[in-house]
């Protein structure tokens, strides 16, 4: 099939590649030049494992192209939309970029049968708006609307793509899923077909229960500290239980990236604007907060002294990305108590410097970073920290001491080694 992705983010550009590596001839618009430069260069502009490679492979076989023209909508069988949602100050998603872009597509649909659809998360009734919107525009265009949410995760962006749990489509009619299903034939996971609101839904409330799991497992984690129980026992105890499972239940300081804090948010703007108490999410979103102010809290019992490493700055491993990263809340707040910071990312860093500059140091390697300094703090596990050289590390820091907000080590292990060992939801030995 011939297909346009407007957007070229991390859904739009990774589910373009896929595509494009499926068979279909595929155009990605956007609208800045030197973006789209790099792009047609074969630079994927986001760090992404694998991306770069399944990029290059199908700008060779010439099957993907990037343009600043909504020309290649009117070719396009499928058109799907893959802008930033953003949040507003209220929670609600600034819909925006969305809605201007579908007045273009519908602009520049072709004479035949087209299949408009929405990736971008959008609240329920938006692909409504959009579907009215191409209707003003173009009276007569054959076309149908369709919700095709995205479930990929940063850092696994191309399997999760290529192999789904699911594909959920949203439409109004047969037709128009009909035509998706063929499109999706390639991938792998279950198909589950319904109404737009349907599809708009889901993808709010897997999120939202997603990001419900990871705050559940923080208050957990806050009451073992507070009864000396050891929270990783206690979720493998619970996590057991084949009703729960023990996926997405690791405690942490707390939930970021470009889709939780955001989604969590949106359901609850959504669901308060109907008149429904959304006190759950309300809770969810609170927990998640108040565990990064404790972790704060942790490095400054823990680490009087203030001349400190740090290790991790991305919001979580394999990705550059550092949106709403829990990393970047707590240094806002150490810098504010005088801290002096010296941090070490394998990928965020260029992201950091262009927000904090010389507010805090950098450092090319985490050996560096660690090397003379009162503490070591970790927001990120990557796992070139988790197989760090531990007798090393203890003679690189100028106390042995490591404030550890992803459990990536042993409290018992350290404590033989003789640190300072403070984690998440265990007893710091
Ligand atoms: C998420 C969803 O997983 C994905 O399906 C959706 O399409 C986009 O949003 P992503 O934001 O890339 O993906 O990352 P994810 O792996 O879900 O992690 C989100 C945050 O939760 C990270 O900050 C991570 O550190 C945190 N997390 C995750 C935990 O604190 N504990 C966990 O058990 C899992």
């Amino acid at each position: 099939m011939t297909i346009t992705f407007v957007g070229h983010g991390y859904v739009g550009l990774v589910t373009a590649c896929v595509f494009a590596d499926l068979g279909n001839e595929v155009y990605v618009i956007g609208h800045t030049t030197e973006k789209l430069n790099k792009l047609k260069n074969g630079d994927p502009i986001i760090y992404e494992p694998g991306l770069q490679e399944v990029l290059k492979r199908n700008l060779d076989s010439k099957r993907l192209h990037f343009t600043n023209s909504y020309e290649a909508v009117n070719k396009s069988e499928v058109v799907f939309i893959a802008v930033g949602t953003p949040p507003k100050p209220s929670g609600e998603a600034d819909l925006s970029t969305v809605l201007e872009v579908a007045q273009q597509i519908g602009k520049n649909l072709g004479n035949h049968y087209t299949v408009v659809s929405c990736k971008s998360t959008v609240p329920v009734g938006t692909n409504r708006k959009i579907e009215a919107i191409i209707k003003e525009v173009v009276k007569t265009a054959d076309f149908d609307v369709a919700s095709v949410p995205e479930f990929l995760r940063e850092g696994s962006a191309l399997k999760d793509t290529f192999e789904p749990d699911r594909i959920v489509i949203g439409a109004n009619n047969e037709k128009a899923t009909n035509l998706l299903l063929k499109l999706h034939e390639g991938l792998t996971g279950e198909r589950v077909t319904g109404t737009l609101e349907s599809a708009e839904l889901i993808k709010y409330a897997a999120n939202s229960i997603l990001a419900t799991k990871i705050s559940f497992a923080n208050l957990i984690a806050l009451l073992s500290e507070k009864v000396g129980a050891n929270v990783e026992e206690v979720l493998t105890g619970i996590g057991l239980d084949r009703r729960i499972g023990n996926i997405f239940l690791s405690p942490g300081v707390g939930y970021g990236g470009s889709c939780f804090p955001k989604d969590v948010m949106a359901l609850t703007h959504i669901g308060t604007t109907l008149g429904v108490d959304m006190g759950l999410l309300h809770g969810v979103t609170d927990i998640n907060l108040a565990i990064k102010d404790l972790f704060y809290e942790k490095i400054k019992a823990t680490a009087p002294d203030k001349n400190i490493g740090v290790w991790g700055l991305s919001f979580k491993p394999d990705t550059d990305d550092i949106r709403e990263a829990p990393a970047f809340y707590v240094i806002g707040k150490l810098l504010e108590d005088d801290y002096q910071i010296t941090a070490y990312d394998p990928e965020a860093t260029e992201n950091v410097k262009r927000l904090l500059r010389d507010k805090i140091s950098y450092s090319d390697s985490a050996a560096d970073a660690a090397k003379d300094k009162d503490a070591l703090i970790i927001f990120t596990e990557w796992n070139e920290f988790k197989q760090f050289d531990l007798n090393e590390l203890k003679k690189l820091l100028k106390k042995p001491v490591i404030i550890d907000g992803r459990n990536i080590y042993e409290p018992k292990k350290m404590k033989d080694m003789g640190f300072t060992y403070a984690s998440v939801g265990r007893k710091t030995t």
